[in-house]
């Protein structure tokens, strides 16, 4: 069993089964009384987060309490990262603590390969909470939990998924289509040709230019944020136009099937990507997503420092 969570890969389909199936556990710890149980006591996780984020690091800290893990909170505005120390050096002062995994997101593609071979022999686990462009695995679980609640079948296999707009930028876009397409789903990417990555060789979906053309025929909508801090060229004439044609508003919301959901990994621009009333239709789940996040990461949490695959004991 891998020890690290780099990316979907990592896991593979046999891992992917076993964290859906332990999230259904942590959902159910969730519901308790007192939301907590003595499944880590005595291990310790840190969170390392070199970008901004607001769901993810919350989420993971709330999953290790909920679990009795102890947990570190590394800042780097008020870290010896501002004396100039390096990553090596910080990860190497934080593993002599005595740590048992360390959760990181940092803006360069490929930073949790970089710690899990300088953690070698250290028996720490590393999970990416987001690498540049590149993963953000658990946000892929996540989703992939949220539409097997979502829909009756109560599996991927067989939907028909799109992933809309800058696709390029995107470390959500990648970890998802390789999960969803592990799980049976049908995974097209619609956006402007300056919004996908110059090669998609490898990655198992379709792709269209036209989101009019695919809405008729979707299980789920999933849109993802203009990432206009990444953009160092302009990839499309303006905003406006964007929102046009590619943005889900109100009509475009109302083409979509039945029982067809709408997602988005937060955080959102509203009146952007998606209308800020398609935003808080019943059938955007984009609240359910942050909710399922805090089960799922203690699902992983739990698999990855237990080893375990199965139910585990959770009793209060
Ligand atoms: N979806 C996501 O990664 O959100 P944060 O940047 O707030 O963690």
């Amino acid at each position: 069993m891998t020890r690290h969570l780099r990316s979907i890969d990592d896991l593979g389909r046999t891992g992917v089964d076993a964290i859906l199936r332990l999230t259904d556990s942590m959902v159910e710890v969730g519901r308790r009384d007192i939301p907590k149980v003595p499944a880590l006591r005595g291990r310790t996780v840190v969170s390392l987060f070199y970008e901004a984020s607001t769901r993810t690091r919350l989420s993971f800290e709330t999953a290790a309490k909920r679990l009795s893990a102890d947990i570190m909170s590394f800042s780097v505005s008020t870290s010896a990262v501002n004396k100039g120390e390096s990553l090596r050096d910080t990860v190497l002062t934080i593993e002599a603590m005595g740590i048992d995994a360390l959760v990181v997101r940092h803006g360069s593609s490929g930073v949790p390969w970089q710690l899990a071979r300088w953690l070698e022999g250290s028996g720490v686990s590393v999970l990416n909470a987001g690498d540049g462009w590149h993963e953000h695995p658990t946000q892929a679980l996540l989703d992939a939990y949220t539409i097997c609640g979502e829909h009756k079948a109560g599996s991927l296999e067989g939907l028909r998924i799109a992933i809309v707009g800058d696709v390029k930028h995107s470390r959500v876009a990648r970890s998802d289509v390789f999960c969803f397409a592990m799980l049976g789903a049908s995974v097209t990417l619609v956006a402007p040709p300056t919004l996908l990555p110059p090669s998609l060789e490898g990655w198992p979906c379709d792709v269209s230019y036209d989101l009019d053309e695919v809405l008729g025929e979707l299980d789920v909508c999933y849109l993802l944020r203009m990432q206009q801090e990444r953009m160092t060229e302009a990839l499309i004439p303006s905003l406006r136009e964007y929102s046009a044609t590619y943005g889900l508003d109100r009509r475009r919301a109302q083409r979509l099937p039945d029982g067809a959901i709408v997602m988005h990994p937060g955080p959102m621009n509203r009146g952007v990507e998606i209308a800020p009333e398609v935003a808080d239709l019943p059938n955007a789940v984009i609240t359910r997503q942050v909710a399922n996040g805090v089960a799922v990461r203690m699902a992983v949490l739990f698999h990855l420092l237990t080893g375990l695959s199965d139910d585990p004991t959770l009793d209060a």
